[in-house]
């Protein structure tokens, strides 16, 4: 949800790097791109509408002077996505540069008055009224960091902010609330930025931002302040992801990339089982009932969890929405473990009800980015280990939030079997993704349907609408994951001649009555892709097409393995539509709006 980056190097000139750096954020958004610098008397301002490339073939962003600047990539919150809506935004005087991410709930009031004083306004933008705050506080006689200050006490709402002047050329400054924003401590170069692929290849150093500190890069260091305008020593905090985690390395896309280092995620995340134990003993004898807390495919991770922890620690589990949960937190005690999913730590639904859990209940966040805003409000946290997730979709963090979530699970019902399955799991997806042609192949067949559906029963059933989540995001073909049994209680009146039907069908107790589910579907037309087991003769004899499996991945490890062919069949079916599947439209890696 819009990527900022900015910049002072001691050397160079900036535009190079502030455009290499924000080419690294593109996930978080790519309806328009902008570089603002400043030197002298000038701001040297580009910017357009459109995905880096076609903007930078334009434009040529690198070619501005100067060796501070900041950077910016969109998701139109606040007007469509166009020239003069895409940021840098600047005051009147074209003096002072600023880019945002987030949103400024109290815009138009503030817009109001500015008008009223004289300001004239330019963008259809929530953004704009921050460089003409900023204008008013200096033209009052205020530097750049104390306008800054100034006018965070007058906007309402979540913001990651980055400014530049003319008159204090070599210097950013910068602030966050709600919004993410890291800063980063080169040996010759500055950096603030959204998310830690923009800096990897110049520094590994961080600095985590609070809410309400105001942060000054110079040619000379780095000063950081309190809201009080005490300057702060904070920890320099190194972080283990290598540049080439945040590059495609041969592949084609980073989805297609991410999808294979999908074992060593789950290998890595499996490891922390020591920090997990931890967790677990801790809070085992002081908990009656545990509620998952996410959106998207951090929900379907949930979902599985769900499954999990009522089967085999006996705990009643409800997964909720983190966009519903002020509707039905009441219940919450001091008795409840409240678990909140996010790849990100970012996303602003599920921040603001950890921000309601923390008050009545233990919280646990399961979480990738380190550092990130959830890592900081849980009381307990898990870090994932799937690296750096570039492609929108999200595949290998959620392998490893369900790998979190089966450990979790695992410990907590101190169920030794399913820790020895785990650990297998990985050689299982290998195993599949030596078979990627062969899903390859079938998408083809069916890169011009128009609907999609999947089935499946209990562990199969999160499967099933992940499976389905994944086609919408980067196919824009129509996807619906149901529970198999439930599809007879209406659905099946959209099943027609041809309309595929992927069935997920592990070995377990309840294959019987999923083939049945699968025969009622074929009754009726529906083209079925089953994805079983080896061996499994009834789904190879009936299925028009299947994909199979290592038949030791029961139903209770299939979320971990049977999603992986899924993954793979949207990619395929979104590079046969000629999509772009790392830049679907309207998404954003990161939602950090309600
Ligand atoms: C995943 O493919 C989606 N882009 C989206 O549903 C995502 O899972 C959701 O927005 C939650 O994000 P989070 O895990 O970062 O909180």
């Amino acid at each position: 949800m819009c990527g900022i980056v900015g910049c002072v190097l001691k050397d160079d000139d900036a535009a190079p790097v502030l455009l290499d750096s924000i080419s690294k954020l593109e996930y978080r958004g790519y309806d328009s791109i902008g570089i603002a610098t400043a030197t002298g008397n000038t701001i040297n301002l580009k910017k357009g509408a459109g995905k880096i490339a076609e903007v930078d073939a334009e434009l040529d962003l690198a070619d501005l002077p100067g060796n501070c600047g900041i950077a910016h990539v969109r998701w139109a919150t606040h007007g469509d996505p166009s020239e003069i809506n895409s940021h840098p935004h600047l005051d009147e005087n074209n003096a002072i540069a600023v880019v945002h991410n987030g949103i400024i709930e109290n815009y138009l009031a503030i817009k109001e008055e500015l008008e009223k004083e004289g300001h004239e306004f330019k963008s259809d933008t929530d953004t704009e009224v921050i460089p003409h705050l900023l204008e008013k506080f200096v033209d009052e006689g205020c530097d750049l960091e104390l306008a800054l200050r100034k006018t965070i006490d007058i906007i309402h709402g979540a913001y990651a902010i980055a400014a530049i002047s003319i008159k204090e050329p070599n210097k950013v400054v910068a602030t966050r609330k709600d919004s993410p924003l890291i800063v980063g401590v080169g040996e010759k170069e500055y950096f603030v930025a959204s998310d830690f692929p923009a800096i990897l290849k110049y520094t590994n150093n961080i600095i985590y931002l609070e809410e309400g500190e105001i942060v000054t890069l110079t040619g000379d260091g780095i000063t950081i302040k309190d809201s009080e305008d005490n300057i702060l020593d904070k920890e320099v905090d190194v972080i283990d992801w290598s540049p080439e985690m945040a590059q495609k390395e041969g592949y084609d896309h980073f989805m297609i990339k991410e999808i294979h280092e999908q074992d060593i995620a789950i290998k890595n995340t499996l490891a922390e089982r020591e920090i997990v134990k931890k967790i677990v003993d801790e809070i085992k004898d002081d908990i009656n009932r545990v509620a998952f807390v996410a959106c998207g495919t951090s929900y379907h991770a949930s979902l599985t969890g769900k499954y999990l922890i009522e089967t085999l620690a006996g705990i009643p589990t409800e997964v909720l929405l983190a966009s519903e949960f002020k509707y039905s937190q009441k219940s919450l005690n001091d008795k409840t473990l409240v678990i909140f999913i996010t790849q990100s730590g970012e996303t602003a639904d599920t921040l603001k009800a950890l921000d309601v859990a923390n008050e009545t209940s233990k919280t646990l966040a399961i979480v990738n980015v380190a550092g990130s805003s959830a890592t900081r409000k849980a009381q307990y946290v898990i870090q994932t280990q799937a690296g750096p997730e570039i492609g929108v979709a999200a595949t290998k963090t959620y392998v490893s939030q369900l790998a979190s979530i089966y450990l979790f699970a695992a410990l907590l019902a101190d169920n030794k079997e399913l820790l020895e399955k785990l650990d297998k799991v990985p050689d299982y997806i290998n195993e599949v993704l030596e078979n990627e042609d062969k899903i390859k192949d079938i998408s083809r067949k069916y890169r011009f349907a128009r609907d999609f559906f999947y089935i499946g029963r209990g562990y199969s059933y999160p499967i099933a609408l992940e499976g389905a989540l994944k086609l919408k995001e980067i196919t824009y073909i129509h996807g619906e994951g149901y529970a198999a049994g439930e599809l007879k209680h209406g659905p099946i009146a959209l099943i027609d001649d041809g309309i595929p039907v992927v069935a997920i069908l592990p070995p377990g107790d309840d294959h019987k009555k999923t083939m049945s589910n699968l025969e009622e579907v074929q009754a009726r037309g529906a083209d079925v892709l089953g994805i079983g087991s080896y061996g499994d003769e009834d789904l190879i004899t009936k299925a028009q097409d299947t994909f199979l499996i290592n038949s030791e991945v029961d139903d209770i490890i299939a979320p971990l393995v049977y999603i992986v062919p899924l993954q793979i069949l949207s990619y395929y079916v979104a590079v046969a539509r000629d999509l772009d599947p790392d830049k679907p439209k309207n998404l954003a890696k990161c939602v950090t709006v309600e």
